[in-house]
């Protein structure tokens, strides 16, 4: 059973840490990626300040678009073109987008008419982009480059933790 105490680290490096044993826990004993990169998502959710929504759009190796994955929040657009929104900007320009203000970023896709900020990273896997991690805050400038770091651990720790 999941029961992580709420995390009141004092600093970004601290709470990246005790996040990142808390997901060590979580993915301890399992390699499925859909299980591990759902928790993963939920684990973000409840422990994150000020989120409103968390969680992956991956790529249809098909059609080259973003695909809703595994999430918390509100029900969200399900598919998105590269270099559409933050999300398909992130993807085409492989790179992970910081947006203190959405209503400042081009093309921003307003799944929820809440979000003010915006964090995205790329998943890389092998050299390529296999999908996103998105979080959005009702809250302007509400991530860091402290936040983008950690979580670029936090991703490493789940795709190497992950079969595909
Ligand atoms: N805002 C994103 C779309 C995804 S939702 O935020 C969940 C974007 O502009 O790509």
């Amino acid at each position: 059973m999941y029961q992580a105490p709420k995390l009141s680290a004092a600093n970004p490096t601290e709470f990246y840490a005790e996040l990142a044993q808390q997901l060590e826990g979580l993915l301890f004993g399992e390699r499925n990626w859909l299980a591990n990169s759902a928790n993963f998502a939920a684990l973000l959710w409840d422990q994150m300040p000020d989120l409103n929504w968390a969680g992956f759009y991956l790529v249809e190796p098909a059609t080259g678009d973003l695909v809703v994955g595994p999430f918390q929040g509100k029900p969200a657009c399900a598919r998105i073109a590269p270099g559409r929104g933050v999300c398909g900007t992130a993807l085409s320009e492989n790179r992970a987008q910081l947006v203190p203000d959405v209503h400042a970023f081009p093309g921003h896709i307003a799944c929820d008419a809440a979000s003010r900020s915006e964090l995205v990273i790329p998943l890389m896997r092998d050299g390529t982009v296999i999908g996103v991690l998105d979080l959005d805050s009702p809250l302007p400038s509400r991530f860091t480059p402290e936040d983008q770091a950690g979580l670029e651990r936090l991703l490493d720790m789940l795709l190497s933790s992950s079969d595909f």
